[in-house]
């Protein structure tokens, strides 16, 4: 049913902070999330994964230009800090506490079937090491920590390519495992797999990435940019002999930046037998008219770091709004409790009544039963007269807290006599012992 607001979906995403963003990352992931969170009942969070870039990287000066360069590229290419959540992961103290949280909740078994580890397992065995040779404890924890940048925001729907799917999956596994445990804290993420998007070739035709050494940097300076295209690897037909589009890299990237329309002209071009170094002018061409505005807001940025920083750490209050008492709930939730609290629970009563006008009763050496009423500071207020059984003292008190200063007269012949200040004292003593006992009821 149509409502008019529904309850926004959650999208969230981190991005790794161990490299330069290029022109793959732009066209497979930038473009397509800036543009998708405008959109209307979309609540994004977007965060620099630097934590998880200390698992591949241990340079340091690298992990803090590749934390700048990505966070300049986010707001350079239109990601409005005001509109989405846009944040540091470091900079959330509540994600490595959920993470431990997560870690007593994960099989190791689990952990065991993870792609990323398997991988690079896999390596040192073909190369006859230990299977374990390359693999940090980090690493092995990697899909824990994913689980908790993505559960600590209970976000809905996670965008990632195919090869993080497994860890959507892992992340669905905890929130179950603790929802179970724990009660229902968690909500269930699911990957959105966006296949419209497109890879982008290299330099070298595979595909674009920093691993393969053949990306181009998104913003290199406008001359670098037309030097690396022109060493795009093409064949070696020569101006005048029709070209392939299918199998060319600097095809496929032109259609990346191009509408159709474009797209279908150097398609012309190319079976009319376009020289190559023009084809790759047209494609510098295109990109640059898409890209150099962009740069200009990149270069900006990235010489003001300081305003970067402010940006995140506002971002970080944002998230951390959520976070901070989240994680209360989820601490309270498996018994990380405040101690003083439950003492004052379990004491509370007892501590109260000690504050607290009190009857006391007690029998005396000729036999007979009696009572006293004390007020706060133990002081007496009423002494009744002797009773014949513990029972009818106990009605008389039971009559005094029930009927207060109307039983006070109707039993004065039981009581020792009072003047009328004692009255009202004794008076006022009942009706604050009712309260008291009415509020601990309550508790
Ligand atoms: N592991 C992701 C990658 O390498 C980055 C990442 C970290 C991430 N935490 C995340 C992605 C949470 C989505 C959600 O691409």
């Amino acid at each position: 049913m149509a409502s008019s607001s529904p309850t926004p979906v959650r999208f969230l995403t981190g991005i790794t902070t161990s490299g330069t963003p290029h022109l793959g990352n732009y066209v497979g992931s930038v473009r397509h999330s800036v543009r998708f969170s405008r959109q209307a009942h979309v609540q994004s969070f977007y965060f620099l994964a630097d934590y998880h870039a200390l698992i591949k990287v241990d340079e340091p000066a690298r992990i803090q230009r590749s934390t700048l360069e990505i966070a300049a590229t986010w707001l350079a290419c239109g990601l409005d800090p005001e509109r989405v959540t846009f944040y540091r992961q470091s900079d959330i103290a509540e994600i490595p506490e959920l993470t431990w949280f997560l870690t007593c909740v994960t099989a190791k078994g689990l952990l065991n079937r993870a792609h990323a580890y398997k991988a690079q397992m896999d390596k040192s065995i073909a190369r006859g090491e230990d299977p374990d040779a390359d693999v940090s404890a980090g690493l092995f924890m990697y899909p824990v920590l994913m689980g908790a940048d993505i559960l600590m925001f209970n976000a809905h729907k996670v965008p990632v390519g195919r090869d993080q799917v497994q860890h959507i999956e892992m992340a669905r596994d905890m929130a179950q495992r603790f929802n179970h445990l724990y009660g229902e804290h968690f909500t269930l993420p699911e990957a959105e797999i966006d296949d419209a998007v497109a890879t982008l070739p290299g330099l070298d035709g595979r595909k674009m990435s920093k691993s393969y050494d053949n990306t181009i940097p998104l913003f290199t300076p406008r001359a670098q940019l037309q030097k690396l295209i022109a060493g795009i690897v093409t064949d070696s037909r020569a101006p005048g002999e029709p070209k392939e589009t299918e199998g060319s890299a600097l095809f496929q990237i032109y259609q990346a930046f191009a509408d159709a329309q474009e797209t279908e002209a150097l398609r012309r071009a190319f079976a009319d037998g376009i020289a190559w170094g023009d084809a790759k002018q047209l494609l510098f061409e295109r990109i640059d008219r898409e890209i150099g505005p962009l740069r200009q807001a990149y270069d900006t940025l990235i010489n003001d770091p300081a305003r970067i920083e402010k940006i995140l750490l506002a971002g970080a209050e944002k998230a951390r709004a959520i976070s901070r008492p989240f994680m209360a709930e989820l601490r309270h939730a498996v018994g990380l409790r405040n101690l003083g609290a439950a003492r004052d629970k379990a004491a509370a009563p007892k501590a109260a009544k000690a504050a607290r006008p009190a009857f006391k009763q007690y029998r005396e050496k000729d036999g007979l039963y009696y009572f006293k009423l004390l007020d706060e500071n133990g002081s007496q207020l009423l002494q009744s007269l002797g009773f014949a059984s513990p029972q009818e003292a106990g009605r008389a008190i039971g009559q005094l807290r029930a009927q207060r200063g109307t039983a006070l007269t109707l039993l004065a012949a039981q009581l020792e006599p009072v003047d009328n200040a004692t009255v009202r004292a004794a008076t006022d003593a009942l009706e604050a012992l009712a309260a008291a006992e009415a509020a601990g009821h309550k508790n």
